[in-house]
């Protein structure tokens, strides 16, 4: 049942229509003007307003107007008796909800008022269901991070949702590509439509084409029931052209052929469908090489490049470990049903000291093991197994040193390792490494191991 507004100068109506629906359940409040109401509800909580449209003062409509400035999810019906045309379709413009006509001779229809507020509100109530299913589904789709970097993505994928422009995510595996490429579909407005992926590696060429465009029965020998392709499903929502670089040289022909003409046909089909798909691409593959060495067409390569984004290795973004690791606790705290609380300082500091070869899919990995393991409490450097379940024998290998790792890397690893040993006092650090302070400073700051 639900909580509503009636506003109408005449205080007939007004006991007519709370005395019926009042009837029905519903906790009814009046107001005798449009000013009154704004009030009334700017203070209390209400479903649904029903309003004379007729009232000295502000209008009904000059009402509805204001309210839904402040509240655009309002629930509106106007009440009129001099139904016309042109006031319906104003107020319907206005994101009134519905008009109810008040016939002054034959009184008031009381049926057709409950029946109209009975269909009103079922549309409300779907309506806040899909914004919450929405929410839930941004914040499953969250891209979690607190590093400078995570924070330009967000801002620039904030600024390119809305709009229908491809998008390129270029990246190293388990960087996140594709919950990027969810993130912007979650944040547009094409999320109550479907997102398909199309991951362009896994399919043997010679069934591409069928994969994204579909076939007609008969197509080819094989081809025994029609099918529906990537783009067709997921006609009005958004398409993640995943591997991207992986897509044989004929398919991408295909493909640029869709891009510039927005309609497909099926193999062995005539008709054309139109399409209106956002494209998203991934790729770890850096397709300007690609391009230059002829396994990538130029010209398809321009068209999907419209808005850039690289997501950089993990090792490139320290500082979003701890962040990430407390999502990955909680995340498996749920599946698991365990309080593990978080994290202590020296185990989030061997985190940071991974190399992270296989980035953030890599981190869930390792964090998820250790939620594991430690059930409640907080994770401890055991619970990380980071040294394949046993503890490293002392001297390089136990600071992780390798060949085929940078200098820099190997540097990183010496100054977390020495901090460690120094109870992370720099002074000590600094000394025992044999360099300024000022000189580990710089090196904290530019290997990302200091806290903003
Ligand atoms: N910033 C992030 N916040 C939360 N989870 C993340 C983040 N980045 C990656 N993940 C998680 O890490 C895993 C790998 O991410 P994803 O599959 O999107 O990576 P990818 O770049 O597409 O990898 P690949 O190149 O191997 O396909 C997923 O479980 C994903 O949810
Ligand atoms: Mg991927």
């Amino acid at each position: 049942m639900a909580e509503i507004l009636v506003v109408d100068d005449e205080s007939l109506i007004r006991d007519l229509i709370t005395t019926s629906l009042g009837r029905l359940g519903h906790k009814l409040k009046a107001c005798k003007s449009g000013p009154e109401a704004l009030e009334a509800y700017e203070n209390g909580r209400f479903d649904l307003v029903i309003s004379d449209f007729k009232m000295p003062g502000m209008t009904g409509l000059e009402m509805a107007e204001k309210l839904i400035a402040s509240d655009p999810s309002a629930l509106i019906i106007l009440m009129t008796a001099y139904g016309t045309i042109e006031t319906a379709v104003k107020a319907m413009k206005v994101g009134v909800q519905d008009f109810i006509e008040k016939d002054v001779e034959k009184g008031f229809r009381v049926e057709m008022l409950e029946h109209t507020v009975s269909q009103v509100l079922q549309i409300g109530s779907l309506k806040s269901e899909n914004r919450r299913l929405r929410e839930t589904l941004g914040e499953r789709y969250k891209f979690v991070g607190s590093s400078s970097v995570v924070d330009g993505l967000m801002k620039t994928i904030e600024e390119v949702a809305s709009s229908n422009s491809t998008v390129m995510i270029s990246g190293e595996s388990g960087t996140g590509k594709e919950l990027l490429a969810q993130a912007i579909h979650a944040k547009s407005r094409r999320s109550n439509l479907p997102f398909v992926k199309i991951n362009c590696a896994a399919i043997p060429e010679s069934l591409i084409e069928s994969e994204l465009f579909g076939h007609e029965k008969g197509a080819y020998t094989g081809a025994i029931k029609t099918r529906i392709g990537k783009f067709e499903l997921a006609n009005g929502g958004t398409l993640l052209l995943d591997e991207i670089g992986e897509m044989p040289l004929y398919a991408q022909s295909k493909l640029l052929r869709v891009l510039q003409e927005r309609e497909i046909t099926k193999i062995g089909g005539s008709d054309e469908i139109a399409i209106d798909v956002r494209i998203v691409c991934s790729t770890n593959r850096n397709l300007q090489e690609e391009v230059k060495k002829g396994t990538f067409r130029e010209d398809l390569y321009y068209r999907l490049n419209v808005i850039p984004l690289e997501v950089p290795p993990l090792r490139e973004r320290m500082a979003d470990i701890e962040m990430l690791a407390q999502h990955f606790i909680g995340k498996y705290n749920k599946e698991n049903g365990f309080t593990v609380t978080g994290i202590k300082p020296e185990a989030l500091t061997r985190l940071k000291s991974h190399a992270w070869p296989g980035n953030v899919r890599e981190l869930e990995n390792v964090v998820q093991r250790a939620v594991v393991f430690a059930k409640a409490g907080e994770i401890s450097v055991e619970h990380l197994r980071l040294d394949g379940g046993q503890k490293a024998p002392p001297g390089e290998a136990a600071a992780g040193l390798m060949p085929g790792m940078s200098v820099a890397e190997a540097e990183r690893i010496l100054i977390i390792k020495t901090l460690e040993a120094c109870g992370d006092n720099r002074t000590k650090a600094a000394e025992l490494l044999n360099i300024s302070i000022r000189t580990l400073r710089n090196k904290l700051h530019e290997y990302k191991l200091q806290d903003p």
